[in-house]
């Protein structure tokens, strides 16, 4: 296998020998393919695509990486959800809990952010002390005690994808269906699982932001776990707008633990609950939406959920005081509020531009492994079809200095677009779709 020779072919947009692109992936992973030779070849297979055949080399050289995990001594069944990528998007956090909480196994693989989108891990270690590196012997202890592990990609655990997601995150080669498929479904894959869902964002801050290719994404996981006898449903859930009220590592945190308790915005808990019931369904598949969508409101009302989260910061090096004091969160020094210029209907909250301001105040990466700033971030505070009068505030910039407030000023203030009173407002539903292998990838 000649490194330049594979680039070339698929750069000239020729199918690939699986053979040589298996060896070209295993070099990688080994190091004997430097990460510019991978980067131009992710460019030229952004541009030209995979088809099927290559897409599942890359799944089954990912999930091979490291170790597949045989969690079947669990007495429960083992259930988890992904999401393709958001902004604002915390449901993570709160779920995994709530799901522990309702009997199910969840041992959680995540990510960092991803290009303009927030990553679980980020979230999860902006909490002090929080370890989301744990070894697989400690991962399945606490999946064991608390119901829910949460770890990333590791040394031991899909490390291909470990490092292809970082090279991706910094040569914009994110938004590309096939990569996007193996990349989950590889981590996914690899966890065990008796069932999963996958939360496929679709709207302007999505990766891929059109209705039609968001559906091929989702179909193509599907076809993914359905030929690997894992089942796997998909909701395909809004992204034309943040979810929740803040973007940003910690002060997203802060708003999921607000959730667990009993509050935060009704758009976070109502995806949680339904995405909650949907796992209660793949577990239990003879238990209908409306029972399921009742115990999962159950187990957070009750407290079960949170209960659950604080054995978990706990489990994981935590510093379980945050779960009382979530606004021990906001750590950034300097806040400033951003005002509306003028009065109208806000039009759009645009969710990019919003993830890549948190990426410009420090709470993102532009270079691999590169540290990053959790207390930086944005409170939204105003949504699609609010009306809003000249000098209410839309929304509260977190920065580390004068000069990240300014710039998040700015980024707020083109985020939301403000029209006149009576223009037509669009918003998608919170979830349009719902897919499933019982209807051979169709849309209920
Ligand atoms: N989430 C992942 O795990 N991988 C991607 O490529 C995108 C979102």
């Amino acid at each position: 296998m000649i490194p330049t020779r594979v680039i070339e072919e698929k750069r000239d947009g020729r199918a690939l020998e699986p053979r040589a692109l298996e060896l070209f992936l295993q070099a990688y992973l080994r190091g004997d393919v430097p990460d510019h030779q991978m980067a131009a070849f992710l460019m030229a297979a952004y541009f030209q695509g995979l088809d099927d055949g290559e897409t599942e080399v890359f799944v089954r050289c990912m999930l091979e990486s490291g170790s597949i995990l045989d969690l079947s001594h669990l007495p429960g069944p083992r259930v988890d959800k992904h999401s393709t990528g958001g902004v604002g998007d915390k449901v993570s956090l709160v779920l995994a809990p709530l799901a522990a909480a309702l009997g199910l196994f969840v041992p959680m693989i995540s990510g960092r952010g991803l290009g303009h989108t927030g990553g679980t891990l980020d979230k999860l270690e902006a909490m002090p002390g929080f370890r989301t590196d744990l070894e697989l012997v400690r991962f399945r202890q606490i999946l064991e005690d608390v119901g829910c592990a949460m770890i990333g990609q590791t040394a031991e655990i899909a490390p291909l994808d470990r490092r292809l997601y970082a090279l991706r995150d910094v040569t914009a080669t994110v938004p590309a269906i096939p990569l996007i498929a193996a990349s989950i479904m590889s981590k996914k894959l690899a966890e065990g699982l008796t069932g999963l869902l996958l939360d496929v964002k679709v709207g302007s801050g999505a990766f891929i932001p059109e209705e039609v290719r968001a559906l091929e994404l989702a179909e193509k996981m599907i076809a993914i776990g359905t030929a690997r006898d894992l089942p796997t449903v998909a909701l395909l859930t809004a992204m034309d707008r943040p979810l929740g009220c803040t973007v940003g590592n910690g002060i997203e945190t802060a708003e999921a633990i607000r959730c667990l308790r009993g509050g935060g915005p009704a758009d976070l808990r109502e995806l949680v609950l339904l995405e909650a019931a949907e796992m209660v369904r793949l577990a239990e598949p003879a238990v209908g939406a409306a029972e399921a969508l009742t115990r999962a409101t159950a187990a957070m009302d009750s407290g079960r959920a949170l209960e659950r989260f604080a054995r978990l910061v706990e489990a994981q090096g935590g510093d379980p005081r945050v779960v009382d004091d979530p606004d021990s969160l906001y750590t950034a020094p300097v806040s400033v509020e951003a005002k509306a210029a003028r009065a109208g209907i806000v039009l759009e909250v645009a969710p990019r531009a919003l993830g890549e301001g948190v990426v410009s105040l420090g709470g993102g990466r532009v270079l691999m492994e590169q540290a990053i700033d959790p207390g930086v971030g944005f409170e939204v505070l105003v949504a699609p079809g609010d009306e809003v009068a000249k000098g209410d505030v839309l929304g509260v910039v977190h920065a580390v200095d004068g000069d990240g407030a300014r710039l998040g000023s700015q980024v707020i203030q083109r985020a939301v677009r403000i029209g006149k009173a009576g223009e037509t407002v669009e918003r998608r539903p919170l979830v349009s779709h719902r897919i499933g292998p019982e209807a051979g990838g169709q849309v209920d």
